[in-house]
This record gives structure tokens, sequence and C-alpha cells, in this order.
């Protein structure tokens, strides 16, 4: 029986749509989320509660937290919350505008939409550095342990948290980089996607890799990149059993381990940021059952 919301452990799809809602209307609150829960099509939508909805709802998610902001060395993390997030995957861009169309018309008046982002694959999961995101993702049975909650009872098993931040690259600063340096921001060859034998300290790599760990941190990236008007980065997308992986990478990639920063900072540095609950799924359904929905 499926219990997890399909697109969390899917590949990526060549085009995204993601949406993200404040709270209107706190007194049509549960009927526009019930709406959501029954009628969205969960084949290619996943949908994240954020800590601000579920309490209001009155109840609690246990792991569900809000992301802190956080500084590093001349580094600013931005804490955005927001209380829904609807991850629209797809392939046509009309079809994908239609749909939020009809998400957002299930939500009103009750949620506002606050913020929308498009995204596409470059390529074949490039960030638009040019280098591959996603090679040391964990897959098939590992991806579940990273990613999906088990263990803890109906309602619960099977839901997911997920990190969320935009970035925004510098291009200039990048073309300025010499593909050395850039290779070496990263820890990885951009020609052949090969990682270093001996990557720098600050390589994102490096900073990031997650069997280095204690408890090792792996996660499931699901990010893709964005680009509007002369703009673009990346969304970044992680899932996790819990926020644990997460926040311990963040944390070394801020220097606040060791006091060195990853070096990714040289050219990109996220806009926002929060933290959903996904909910498992039941015939089809988001099971709110925890909310007592
Ligand atoms: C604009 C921001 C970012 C870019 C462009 C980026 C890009 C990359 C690239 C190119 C790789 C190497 C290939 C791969 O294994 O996927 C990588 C690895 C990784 N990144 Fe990022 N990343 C970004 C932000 C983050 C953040 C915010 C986190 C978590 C807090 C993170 C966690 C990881 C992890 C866990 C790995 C795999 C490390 C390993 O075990 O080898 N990344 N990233």
């Amino acid at each position: 029986m499926q219990t997890t919301q399909s697109g969390i452990l899917a590949e990526e799809t060549k085009l995204a749509r993601y949406m993200a809602f404040t709270i209107d209307s706190e007194t049509d609150v549960v009927s526009a989320l019930t709406a959501l829960a029954t009628q969205v099509d969960l084949s290619n939508t996943v949908v994240g509660l954020g800590e601000s909805l579920v309490n209001l709802i009155g109840k609690s998610v246990p792991g569900l937290s809000t992301l802190s902001a956080q500084t590093g060395q001349g580094i600013e993390i931005p804490s955005t919350p927001s209380a829904l997030w609807c991850w629209l995957r797809g392939t046509d861009r009309g079809e994908l505008f239609h749909r939020s169309r009809q998400i957002e018309s299930m939500l009103v008046p009750a949620f506002a939409l606050s913020d929308i982002t498009d995204s596409f694959q470059y390529d074949e999961n490039r960030d638009l550095s040019g280098y591959v995101d996603g090679t040391e993702n964990p897959a098939g049975d590992e991806a579940i342990q990273a990613a999906i909650i088990q263990g803890q009872g109906s309602g619960l098993d099977g839901g997911s948290f997920v990190a969320v931040q935009q970035w925004l690259h510098d291009f200039d600063i990048l073309d300025a980089m010499q593909t050395n340096e850039r290779d070496d921001a990263i820890g990885r060859h951009i020609k052949d996607n090969e990682e270093f034998d001996e990557a720098p300290e600050t390589a994102h790599v490096k900073r990031a890799a997650q069997e280095s760990f204690e408890p090792e941190a792996f996660m499931l990236r699901r990010s893709m990149p964005w680009a509007e008007d002369m703009e673009g980065g990346l969304v970044f997308v992680a899932f996790g059993k819990s926020f644990d992986a997460f926040n311990a990478v963040l944390n070394r990639m801020l220097g606040n381990e060791d006091a060195i920063s990853d070096a990714l900072f040289k050219f990109t540095r996220p806009i926002s940021g929060a933290y959903f609950w996904c909910p498992p799924v039941k015939d089809n359904k988001l099971d709110l059952s925890v909310l007592g929905l």
C-alpha cells in the first residue's frame, strides 16, 4: 500500500512549480486543508505543512519545527516560514499553470499565495553552475531509510520532512572563476563529474560528505534550477526522516564546527528557507489523522 507521497521518491520531472501559502482567514483553514487533502492529485503534487499551520489547528507533529535564521562568517541563512508548500511536478508548463490555479482555488480564502517559483531541469540534473547535482543521493531502500518516517505509528509512518531553500547564484563571480577554482569549490571535476582524490577542506562535497557525520547525515535531495529574467540559482529541496541531517550539514557548511565555511558561498546564497512536514498517504488522500482531520 502506498503511504508516501509518490513525488518524494520519484525521479525529478522536467519542470516543476513551487507554491508557498500563508494563512489569511483562520476560520476557513480546516475546510480548505480538508479539500486539498482529498482533491489534490498526489501522483504529481507533493504537499508540505508548516509548523504555523499545525499550531493553528491545535496539534503537533513530532519532529516538525521552524528553520532558524543563522549566520556564519559573512554568511546569512534566512528563515522565511510558510503555512503550506506545494511542489507541482510535471512536463508541460501550461498544465502546471492550470494545476496551480486549481490548487489556489481549493485553498482561498483560508490561504493566500505568498510565493511561486518555476523550475526546470538543466541538461541531466545539473545545477546552473554546470555541476551535476544529486550524484551521491541515496537510492532504493537507502532513500527510504533516509527520507521516510517509519516506526512512529499510523498517521506519521510514510510521511517525510522537507527543507526548502531558494538559492541565488552570482553568475558574474562564477564567470570570473577559473575552471580549477570552480572544481575546487565543489570538489568534483566538471568535465567528468569525478570526485577529487583530495578535495580542499572548503569544497562543498567535503563539507557535506554524508558518511563523515556521526550519525551519518543522509538526505534525499530533489533540487532543481530556477531562472527568472537575468537571475537564477537552485531551489534546494531535501527530504529527511527528520531535519537532523540537513541541520548537521548546513552547520558544517557554515563553518560552525571548525571555522571553515563552504566555498559554495563564494558564488551563491540562500534567499529563502523553510521546513515542512509532508503527511503520509491513505487511500490516495493526504492522511491528516494526526491533526484530528
Ligand atoms: C546552491 C546550493 C547548492 C548547490 C549548487 C549544491 C551542489 C552540489 C553538488 C554539485 C554536489 C555534488 C554531487 C552530488 O553528490 O550531488 C552536492 C553534494 C551534496 N550537497 Fe549540495 N549543493 C547546494 C546546497 C546544499 C545544501 C544547502 C545542503 C545541505 C544543507 C547540501 C547537501 C549536499 C549533500 C549531502 C551532498 C552529497 C555529499 C556526499 O555525501 O558526497 N547541498 N551539492
